[in-house]
């Protein structure tokens, strides 16, 4: 008797571990080769280096990742998640890199509505701030829109349902070795550490450059009801990015995911994909250098005139008053020398022999 309730009572214990195990969701993609529940639309692709490419350097692109299984999360439990990712931004040379990328969560996979440019492939005009758009997004967003009450064009925002965001600031992260705040360069092309972690109500947003540990505040930290944004509690997570007349090559290098902060798994920077960087076609020549070409062009020039006028007064001969009259009796210094065989100028004047025989012979005296 007894030891059937044990029984009983370790099926159930064994049960509740596989139930809450299953409303768990967590993975990492050191790479993304083999694409494994990914879902991808638009110019997404993963590169055979196992990088994900959101977009290209092709004007008004869309791009969409997403864990293709849901994060089902039960009513009982507060709804809460960690992710850390590696993602890189590099503008084509010479063009204006835009717009940007974010992470999403959202209750569907289909942004076929969305629009690119500064919607982020995310929202459109007519879906601005409506409740019933239903999505959070961590925007790093690369171009200024005042219209959007943008700070600049190097910002992290929160973004609830409407491109207006609700929490918003300029790149950086805050350098505890330092002991301060640190800017980061959104479009240096250098793969990026970005966290978004959410429990208790209070979204935080982090972000360092690879060679930094998390540090230790957040860039952002905003007081957002989850359940209010998204009564239905089945979500996916994933990226979304846009180009638009500016571009931009958006990558994810690396992702990590948990619906328990706890058991994040951690990334190793150190083993990252390489980020390809796109050669310029033309080359864009610093003001600098052009000045530098052009004042060695005007010294080189000068140099040549400069050799070009000595020699040929050097060589220049001078027609003295007699020779006017009578037309000129001269030989040239350079039949002189070869009849001389070699003598040179100094050897005529040293031997005075030879000038006084040749009365005709004029020639410039040294100066
Ligand atoms: C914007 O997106 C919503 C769906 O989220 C869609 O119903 C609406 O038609 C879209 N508007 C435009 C102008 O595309
Ligand atoms: C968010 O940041 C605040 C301030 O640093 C911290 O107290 C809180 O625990 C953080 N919450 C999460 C979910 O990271
Ligand atoms: C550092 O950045 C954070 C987040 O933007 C801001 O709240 C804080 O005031 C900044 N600190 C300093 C010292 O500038
Ligand atoms: C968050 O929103 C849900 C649904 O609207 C509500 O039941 C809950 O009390 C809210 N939590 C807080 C802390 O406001």
């Amino acid at each position: 008797m007894t030891c059937g309730l044990f029984q009983i009572l370790m099926i159930s214990f064994f049960h509740l571990i596989e139930l809450s195990s299953q409303q768990e969701t967590r993975f990492v993609y050191e790479t993304f080769r083999g694409q494994e529940n990914l879902y991808l639309d638009g110019s997404a692709t993963v590169l055979p280096s196992g990088l994900l490419q959101l977009t290209n350097a092709l004007h008004h692109q869309m791009a969409h990742v997403f864990y293709k299984e849901s994060i089902g999360l039960s009513s009982s439990r507060q709804l809460s998640f960690s992710t850390h990712f590696v993602c890189a931004l590099v503008p084509q040379p010479g063009v204006e890199g835009g717009h940007g990328m974010a992470f999403v969560v959202s209750p569907s996979m289909d942004f076929s509505h969305a629009e690119s440019t500064r919607y982020l492939g995310i929202f459109n005009v007519s879906k601005n701030g409506s409740p019933s758009s239903h999505v959070l997004a961590v925007e790093l967003d690369t171009i200024w829109n005042p219209d959007f009450e943008d700070i600049d064009h190097n910002h992290v925002g929160i973004d609830v349902n409407s491109p207006l965001s609700v929490g918003i600031a300029s790149a950086s992260y805050y350098s505890d070795i330092k002991g301060k705040n640190e800017s980061i360069n959104l479009l240096s092309g250098n793969p990026l550490q970005v966290w978004v972690d959410y429990e208790g109500n209070m979204l935080n947003v982090s972000m360092a450059p690879c060679e930094v540990q998390k540090p230790s505040r957040p860039l952002l930290s905003q007081h957002i009801n989850l359940s209010d944004i998204f009564p239905n509690r089945r979500l996916f997570v994933g990226f979304s990015a846009a180009t638009g007349t500016a571009i931009s090559y958006h990558y994810i290098l690396s992702w990590s995911f948990s619906t328990s902060r706890g058991s994040l798994q951690r990334l190793d920077i150190s083993r990252l994909p390489e980020v390809p960087h796109p050669r310029s076609e033309h080359k864009n020549l610093s003001p600098l250098f052009i000045v530098l070409l052009g004042f060695l062009a005007i010294m080189g020039f000068c140099t040549l005139t400069g050799m070009y006028f000595f020699r040929r007064s050097k060589y220049a001969e001078v027609t003295e008053a007699w020779e006017e009259e009578f037309g000129a009796h001269r030989f040239s210094y350079k039949s002189l020398y070869k009849a001389t065989k070699g003598l040179t100028r100094m050897d005529f004047l040293e031997e005075e022999v030879l000038e006084k025989s040749t009365e005709e012979i004029s020639f410039q005296t040294e100066k």
